[in-house]
């Protein structure tokens, strides 16, 4: 019998966590059969500079952050409502990006198997969740078609857009086809440092100069990627708050 989760995965020059000692105890949500378990692969976390500052950036301010994010808007909680609403019963679904798997978390109440998967150790520790893993949802050590549909909120914005078409192949190669993919993420057509800002209750506990590596993609740009990839696009709407934010779900190819 396969064991999960692996005790270690290989990747480059990088040794990865062993996801056991992240577990904690089954939320003791009822479930109505055992979580599917996708099969891992070789695995690879992507080195660059930018890609393991903005990580360690999380890492710092991991317990901030979840304080000044867990709400999500009214947009973006509809668009999850409408996301849950299109899965097939007992789907597994990639929360790809998932910070401390908030939305993880709430496709496994809605019945589902939600699936926290994260580069940032420290995020992923404060993960309620029985299923995570941390890895580099740009070359993920999953095997293909293992998941019924993939979310990724506020994550795409971390990705340099010169690796949007590979990060999109890779989420289409390990959702099951015809499966749903939906996303949010900033807009604008810039990129650069930005600080990790602080909430007012945790300020003092803030690592000085936290930063992290933002790539607001054009909307264009995103549809592109998509519609290349033969994806079928469900919805896209755009909602404004300090910046523009992108709301798009998709099907992959049948
Ligand atoms: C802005 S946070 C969003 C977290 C969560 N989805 C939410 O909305 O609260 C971005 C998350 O993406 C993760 N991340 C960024 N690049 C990643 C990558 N290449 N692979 C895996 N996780 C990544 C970060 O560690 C962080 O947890």
């Amino acid at each position: 019998m396969r064991s999960w989760p692996p005790t270690r995965f290989r990747g480059g020059d990088t040794e990865c966590v062993d996801t056991r000692s992240l577990r904690v105890a089954a939320s003791g949500i009822p479930r109505k059969r055992s979580p599917p378990r996708p099969r891992t692969c070789d695995h690879v976390v992507v080195n660059s500079t930018r890609a393991t500052e903005t990580e360690a950036g999380y890492d710092a301010a991991a317990a901030d952050y979840v304080d000044r994010t867990s709400t999500r808007s009214r947009e973006a909680k509809a668009f999850l409502s409408r996301f849950v609403d299109l899965l097939s019963p007992n789907s597994l679904v990639l929360d790809v990006g998932s910070g401390s798997g908030t939305d993880a978390r709430r496709f496994s109440e809605a019945g589902h198997h939600g699936f926290a998967l994260d580069r940032s150790t420290k995020l992923l520790a404060l993960s309620a969740g029985d299923l995570r893993l941390r890895a580099d949802f740009c070359a993920l050590p999953l095997v293909d078609s293992c998941a019924d549909a993939l979310w990724s909120h506020a994550s795409l914005l971390h990705v340099e857009s010169d690796a949007l078409g590979a990060t999109f192949d890779e989420w289409q190669r390990v959702v099951r086809p015809g499966g749903l993919v939906a996303f949010v993420t900033s807009l604008g057509g810039d990129s650069g440092w930005e600080l990790a800002p602080a909430s007012q209750r945790r300020v003092p506990e803030m690592v000085s100069g936290a930063r992290r590596w933002f790539v607001h993609h054009e909307s264009a740009e995103l549809q592109k990627a998509m519609l290349q990839r033969g994806w079928v696009l469900m919805e896209s709407s755009v909602r404004r708050s300090h910046r523009d934010w992108i709301l798009a779900m998709a099907r992959t190819p049948g």
